[in-house]
């Protein structure tokens, strides 16, 4: 499959679908996945023909985040990488953007949420951002975006230990705007994304923007250090064996590092 099946994207009715659609490998993000996100959102900024912006997965999978095997063959390397491009783009976005989540949302999957101004979930979705699992550092502005929503010890529960958590602990803590049943998301989602489509698009962008305004430049210089310090992590021998666990289904062993 190229990118463009991929990430479907299609305009219409004010909404600039992003659909992950790699079900194989449970819609994890690859670098041309990254590209055409970042790509899609910074058109949609400039195209009048585009009001809101709705994300989604498949029926069984949201994304189970950055592709790990990419870590190891092509990691990011920069603030020009596919992956920065897509958070400065998702983070960036001053019209409104609406997720839709079913099924699994691990890593940049629950991450992203936090730069989306609706998410709806299903009730039976699963999120994790197991980054420090990974021998990796947390990223999107999450150390940032986390706490200042839900408090500290919360935020250092869900990225130090990284497990994975239910979709009405995610609503409880301000991840997700609203659970639907499962099977409903996308219809929920599109009505709300179509309701955002019909209010006045520069007071809907105006509103979008002060909400941000006192944190908007914290979160750019926070999305660099991060991506600073997780490329540096990519390195690290903790890293190695956690991905290298991964490829070889094995439990990663980490009592070699001090
Ligand atoms: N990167 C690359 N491949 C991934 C992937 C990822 N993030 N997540 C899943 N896959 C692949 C698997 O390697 C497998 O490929 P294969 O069929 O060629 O062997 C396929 O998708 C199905 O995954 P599988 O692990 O068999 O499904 P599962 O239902 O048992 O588990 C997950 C699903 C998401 C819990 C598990 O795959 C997982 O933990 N993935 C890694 C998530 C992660 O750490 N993301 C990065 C966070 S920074």
């Amino acid at each position: 499959m190229n990118s463009a099946d991929l990430i479907q994207s299609e305009t219409g009715e004010g909404i600039l679908d992003l659909r992950i659609n790699r079900p194989d490998k449970k819609n994890a993000l690859n670098l041309a996945m990254y590209q055409a996100l970042a790509d899609g959102l910074r058109q949609a900024d400039s195209d009048d023909a585009v009001r809101v912006i709705l994300i989604s997965g498949g029926r069984e999978c949201f994304t189970s985040g950055n592709d790990l095997a990419d870590f190891l063959d092509a990691p990011p390397t920069g603030p020009d990488s596919p992956v920065m491009q897509f958070l400065l783009a998702i983070s960036q976005a001053r019209k409104p953007i609406v997720a839709a989540v079913n099924g699994l949302a691990v890593g940049v999957g629950v991450t992203m949420l936090l730069h989306c101004d609706l998410a709806y979930a299903g009730s039976g979705a699963s999120f994790q951002m197991p980054f420090v699992n990974l021998g990796l550092c947390p990223e999107a502005g999450s150390t940032l975006l986390l706490p200042r929503i839900m408090g500290h010890q919360r935020a250092a529960e869900l990225l130090l230990l990284g497990e994975a958590f239910s979709a009405d602990k995610a609503c409880r803590l301000g991840i997700v705007t609203e659970l639907c049943p499962d099977g409903d998301v996308l219809v929920i989602a599109r009505k709300r994304a179509l309701q955002l489509a019909a209010q006045p698009a520069a007071a809907v962008r105006l509103a979008k923007s002060l909400l941000k305004r006192d944190y908007a430049a914290q979160l750019k210089e926070t999305i660099f250090e991060e991506g600073t310090q997780f490329m540096e992590r990519l390195k690290s021998p903790e890293a190695a064996e956690a991905l290298q666990a991964f490829m070889q289904r094995r439990k990663p062993d980490f009592s070699r590092f001090s």
